[in-house]
Parts: structure tokens; C-alpha cells; sequence
């Protein structure tokens, strides 16, 4: 699975911060054309976020575009203006349900066919940020095979359920936590919520750290004075590659002696342990932080 440490945010009508932004070293950048951009200015916004897609080289930093809301009227004409410039992916917010999915998918699959493109070739990430989103989860995450990964809109979640937002963040616990499991039992992404601060990079490691233990694979940064940080906690340690890594090798001689469990340095490893670290290791490469 393609890794998305971070997913920078970038305002789709400003091509000084999208240009910015495509020389970061940062696995996704995410044009907006959401809510960082006024009713005024959503034709500029899309207009500016093509000719990015056309024109800027990315390399191998994945090109996302936040359309507006399906329910919204602004959706048809987003899609319409830059599906033409072929986005690696679209992230759709304020998802509650499966049709809205399905029928950005539609879309997207008329102009695969239209121009021959690859089927498939441009994916679905879904924002859930809302109590109807959390609640529906499931109706909605086996909803089409172009969905890689589930982003979590904490600060709509917050407005939706009418809770103020603490450092602690235990508002929202749940919410951030079902994100993270239902993204797993249906092979898909969980990427963290934005730090709104950005010139708080002590709350930033805090934060993304939760967000690491609770399970999430990445985090939506807003500045690119988070990149940095956030990529670097996302990866595995040294230590943790290392051990996963011995773990593997000695399975393999185990099991080779018919051995499905045995101790090391004290612990008990079995298959569970062996699939943990091969977790490790595929996301050690997906960073590359192995080859
Ligand atoms: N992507 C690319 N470049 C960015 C950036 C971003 N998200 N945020 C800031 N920059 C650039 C600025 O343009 C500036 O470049 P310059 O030095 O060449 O002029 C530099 O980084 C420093 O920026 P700074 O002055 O610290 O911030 P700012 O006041 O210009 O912008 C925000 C602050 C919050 C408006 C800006 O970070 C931003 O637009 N973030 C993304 C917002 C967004 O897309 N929200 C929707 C999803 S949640
Ligand atoms: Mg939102």
C-alpha cells in the first residue's frame, strides 16, 4: 500500500503554496477546493488546482484534490474541471454514505474510459467527520474498490457533535478510534486529524503520537513546517525495524524445525507476533526508510 505519512493541505486557488508545496518532501499533497476556498473563488480554485496537475512535476509525491461535499452544489463542476488534468486521487469530505462515494466513482470511471486511461487509476480517500459518518462506518467503507483510506475531519466531528476541543482531546476518543478500526477491518488507511496550530510543534508530536498508538498510519498537515515532524513519527524506529526483523528471521528457522512458537529474550512470539512484524516491516518500506 502506497504510504501516506502526511498529506499536506494546500489552498487549491493559491499556485505560490501549491508550487511550495509539490517540492516538499512529503508523501501526498492534497490541493483544497473545501473549505479553504470562499463560494467566490471555487471557479478560480478549480481552475488553479488543473493547471497545477497539468503543468507542475510532483515526482513521486502522490497529487490529491478535496472536492466539495457530493451534497454540495460545487461537486459536478470540480470533478468536471479537474479529472481532465488526471489526479493521482480525490479526497471526498463530509462522506455519510455509500452512494456519495459511488457516484464519485462513476465519475471518475467515464473519464477513465473516455480517455483510456488505466480502470482504477485514480483513487477514492473518504473524510469522516461527522456523528452520521462515524455511525455509518460500516455501510460505507466496502462501498467501492477505488476507497484506499479514511481521513479523520476532527474539527467538523467537533462541530457536528457540538464539543469543545481540549489539548487532551477525549471529546473525540471514540470517534478517532473507530476510524482507525473500521479502516483496518476493511483493508484501508487511517490518516490522523490536523493540528490547526502550527507553531506548536511540541503539541504536534504529542498529537501525532496519539494518533501512532491509537493506530492511525499518517496525519493531514496544514504548514510545511509540519512535514518534517509528523513523517518521521509515522516511520518505524530503528529499533523496532531491527526487532521485527530478528523476529522474522527467527521464525523462519523455527518453523523450519517444525516450531510454531517459541521464546525470545523472554517473550513468547507466535504467528501473531510474526504478522506484527511484518506490519513493520512493510511500513519501514513504504517510508523507505528499508529498501
Ligand atoms: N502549502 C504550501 N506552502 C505553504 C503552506 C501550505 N499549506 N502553508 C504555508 N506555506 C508557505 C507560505 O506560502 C510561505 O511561503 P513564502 O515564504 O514563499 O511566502 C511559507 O510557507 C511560510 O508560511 P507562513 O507565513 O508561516 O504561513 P501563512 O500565514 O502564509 O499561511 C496558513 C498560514 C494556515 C494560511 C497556511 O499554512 C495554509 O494555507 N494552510 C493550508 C490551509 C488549507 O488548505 N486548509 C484546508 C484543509 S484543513
Ligand atoms: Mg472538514
Amino acid at each position: 500500500m502506497r504510504s501516506r505519512r502526511a498529506i499536506l493541505y494546500t489552498p487549491g486557488n493559491d499556485m505560490h503554496k501549491i508550487i511550495k508545496a509539490a517540492q516538499q518532501t512529503v508523501d501526498s499533497v492534497c490541493m483544497d477546493l473545501e473549505d479553504s476556498i470562499t463560494v467566490n473563488d471555487k471557479e478560480n480554485a478549480r481552475k488553479t488546482s488543473a493547471e497545477a496537475l497539468a503543468t507542475l512535476t510532483f515526482e513521486s509525491r502522490e497529487r490529491l484534490v478535496r472536492i466539495n461535499p457530493v451534497q454540495s452544489p460545487y461537486a459536478s463542476d470540480d470533478l468536471a474541471v479537474i479529472l481532465p488534468a488526471h489526479p493521482d486521487g480525490i479526497i471526498v469530505p463530509k462522506v455519510e454514505s455509500a452512494g456519495s462515494l459511488q457516484w464519485v466513482s462513476r465519475q471518475i470511471s467515464m473519464y477513465e474510459d473516455e480517455n483510456g486511461w488505466k480502470a482504477g487509476s485514480i483513487v477514492l480517500i473518504a473524510q469522516i467527520e461527522s456523528a452520521r459518518a462515524i455511525v455509518n462506518l460500516a455501510q460505507f467503507c466496502a462501498a467501492d474498490e477505488r476507497l484506499r483510506a479514511l481521513v479523520f475531519g476532527s474539527e467538523d466531528l467537533a462541530a457536528s457533535l457540538g464539543v469543545q476541543r481540549t489539548p487532551e482531546g477525549t471529546e473525540l476518543l471514540h470517534a478517532r478510534s473507530a476510524v482507525v478500526l473500521h479502516a483496518a477491518a476493511f483493508g484501508l488507511q487511517a490518516i490522523d486529524q490536523i493540528c490547526p496550530d502550527f507553531q506548536d510543534m511540541e503539541r504536534l508530536e504529542v498529537d501525532s503520537r496519539q494518533g501512532l498508538l491509537l493506530g492511525y498510519q499518517g496525519k493531514q498537515v496544514i504548514h510545511p513546517a509540519q512535514i518534517d515532524l509528523v513523517q518521521q513519527i509515522f516511520n518505524p524506529t530503528e529499533k523496532q525495524v531491527n526487532d521485527a526483523q530478528l523476529i522474522l528471521n527467527a521464525y523462519v528457522e523455527h518453523v523450519a524445525h517444525g516450531d510454531g512458537v517459541f521464546a525470545m529474550q523472554g517473550k513468547m512470539v507466535d504467528l501473531a507476533i510474526v504478522r506484527n512484524a511484518e506490519r513493520v516491516i512493510e511500513r519501514a518500506k513504504a517510508g523507505g526508510v528499508i529498501n
